[in-house]
């Protein structure tokens, strides 16, 4: 079957909206400091871009999961593939995520890394698939509200393609 990609977010929108989070995070963290967990892979790409534009210290760490048993991508039970460095003790984690679906990883995930004895756990992810929500999540720094539709670049794959696309893209069948 043949594949194609519609552009859905230019570069520069992403750039734009990605500017405009690192300048709230900066104001709203002043005076602190920021730990940025990424989740591996598909955050990476936003994760760079954001600290970038993040003008309060910020340190960084990796980690990488994956859904663990269940009969669906993402049964909500999450097993560690490569956990953190460093500990979360007391530190300001703000989680950077790709796409917030179904809020099953997520969920798992925040209630994982809040145990670990954080001064606190925020989220920030670049789009957000509402309508697909099936676990309440709070999302406090949202990137893009979209469509229900697989969107690919940026981070985002499709069978491991096309993370490397600048833009966010929508892939279509014809
Ligand atoms: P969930 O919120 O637990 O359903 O899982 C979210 C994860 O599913 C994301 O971190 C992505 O890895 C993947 N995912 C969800 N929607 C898309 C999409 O439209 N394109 C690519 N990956 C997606
Ligand atoms: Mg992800």
């Amino acid at each position: 079957m043949a594949e194609r990609v519609e552009v859905l977010l230019t570069e520069e929108e992403v750039d734009r909206r990605i500017q405009e989070i690192g300048d709230q995070i900066s104001h709203d963290y002043a005076g602190r400091q920021v730990h940025l967990v990424c989740v591996l892979k598909g955050g990476s790409f936003f994760m760079c871009e954001l600290a970038k534009r993040i003008t309060i210290p910020v340190s960084l760490d990796f980690m990488s999961v994956s859904s663990y048993g269940g009969d669906t991508k993402s049964s909500g039970v999450v097993k560690i593939v490569k956990d953190l460095d460093e500990p979360l003790a007391g530190k300001n984690v703000l989680v950077v995520e790709d796409i917030v679906d179904s809020g099953r990883t997520l969920s798992y995930l925040l209630e994982m890394l809040r145990d670990r004895g954080p001064a606190e756990v925020k989220l920030c992810t670049l789009l957000d698939k509402p309508e697909r929500r099936v676990v309440d999540v709070k999302v406090d720094y949202t990137g893009f509200r979209i469509p229900d539709e697989f969107v690919v670049g940026y981070g985002l794959d499709y069978d491991q393609k096309y993370r490397n696309l600048p833009y966010i893209g929508v892939v279509k069948f014809d």
